[in-house]
């Protein structure tokens, strides 16, 4: 059986626009293979804009995935674990097929694509701003009828596993009962710490409280002043294999080097960012830095790396990074920054510098907040 469900794009400047179909033939609600084509008013539109430089090219042709993955640029638009889980209770049902998904996506999550139930003709953006999220006592509550309804349309459909919501403007993720460490503060820190080693970009956040929860609130780097979005693209979507759409098993920091010199702006810019995002992720012991955690992003004037997010020291030791870098099965120290820089083909020393100083800066404020206490 097939279903062609309709794409569009929320731009900067908020208006919504249909970029194309996408045609996905379901055996047993599991994808069979997919198609996309771009609608050809949107191609001589102003606002084109390529969904994925590798596999989605502006171009009049049917783009064809025979496989029974969804292509990158689809998959990454989802909600991951946390989002179907909601989707399955409002569902009733204890399984959640590709198929049930597609179906009962409501809004747009993180990023600018809408996918629209087969045959929606005006999409509306959905506004998250108007629910009180202080009411809210306990995750569980989100099951609830009242909040569901909130979750559904787009508070919850963020990607990653992690418990989280989205309102208008910023992304608001808790803590898990299961966490040996309080991984929101951890992560506010590393933010705060991204920010002094030269990732200017790096989004604010801030420590809130909702019901018996502790939270990180951090504001959303995918939204345009006037409330509309940019597009954002997984590095995961980026390197999936041609052919199979298949996720990558093993992958390097070169692989996106690679992929920013193809395709961005100012790419020794992006390498420098790249770069020290590798140098913190070994200083704060980020174990978790798969391909999902780095994202390009889009604001109309070319693709560039997006604002760092999801960087969590790893409450375990000995444990590998999920990408490597320079060939090496740890992630490569500060006074190694050479050898890291040769790998990715810049010169690492102002970037060392920068890290060096946020590590500075990180060590007098903890000094300061304790003799505070
Ligand atoms: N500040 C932000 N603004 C916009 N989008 C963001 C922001 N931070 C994260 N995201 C997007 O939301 C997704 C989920 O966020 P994040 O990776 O922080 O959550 P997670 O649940 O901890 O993920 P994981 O499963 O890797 O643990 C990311 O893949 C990214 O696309
Ligand atoms: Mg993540």
């Amino acid at each position: 059986m097939s279903k062609v469900y309709p794409i569009f794009r929320i731009t900067p400047d908020r208006s919504i626009i249909k970029v194309g179909d996408l045609a996905v033939q379901f055996e047993n609600s599991r994808v069979r293979q997919s198609q996309f084509r771009y609608k050809s008013s949107y191609l001589s539109s102003s606002d084109s804009m390529e969904l994925c430089p590798v596999f989605a090219p502006l171009t009049n042709e049917v783009l064809d995935f025979k496989t029974p993955h969804l292509p990158g640029f689809i998959d990454d638009a989802l909600p991951d674990a946390w989002g179907r889980s909601l989707i399955a209770v409002s569902l009733k049902s204890r399984y959640l097929s590709v198929e049930q998904l597609l179906d009962n996506i409501r809004g747009s999550f993180t990023g600018d694509l809408l996918i629209g139930k087969p045959g929606l003709v005006s999409p509306e953006i959905n506004d998250i701003s108007s629910y009180n999220l202080s009411g809210i006592k306990d995750l569980e509550d989100l099951a609830d009828k009242q909040w569901l309804d909130m979750a559904l349309t787009g508070a919850a459909g963020s990607g990653g596993a992690r418990p989280k919501l989205l309102t208008n403007d910023r992304l608001i993720k808790f803590n898990k009962a299961s966490d040996k460490i309080d991984v929101c503060e951890a992560e506010h820190a590393c933010l705060e710490l991204c920010l002094n080693s030269g990732l200017t970009d790096t989004p604010p956040s801030d420590i809130i409280r909702l019901g018996e929860h502790k939270c990180l609130s951090v504001e959303r780097f995918d939204m345009s002043e006037q409330g509309g979005r940019y597009r954002l693209l997984t590095l995961n979507a980026l390197l999936k294999q041609p052919g199979t759409n298949q996720d990558p098993y093993h992958c390097r920091y070169e692989d996106i080097a690679d992929i920013i010199r193809k395709h961005c702006v100012d790419p020794d810019k992006q390498l420098r960012k790249l770069l020290t995002l590798a140098l913190i992720n070994h200083e704060v012991k980020n174990t978790d830095d798969h391909l999902r955690n780095f994202s390009l992003i889009n604001r109309g004037d070319g693709w560039a790396l997006s604002p760092a997010y999801d960087i969590v020291p790893s409450a375990e030791t000995g444990e590998y990074h999920q990408l490597t870098l320079s060939g090496k099965p740890y992630l490569v120290s500060l006074d190694d920054h050479e050898d890291a820089g040769e790998a990715l083909g810049i010169n690492s020393d102002s970037v060392a510098t920068k890290v060096r100083e946020g590590l500075d800066w990180y060590a007098c404020e903890t000094l300061a907040n304790r003799s505070l206490r």
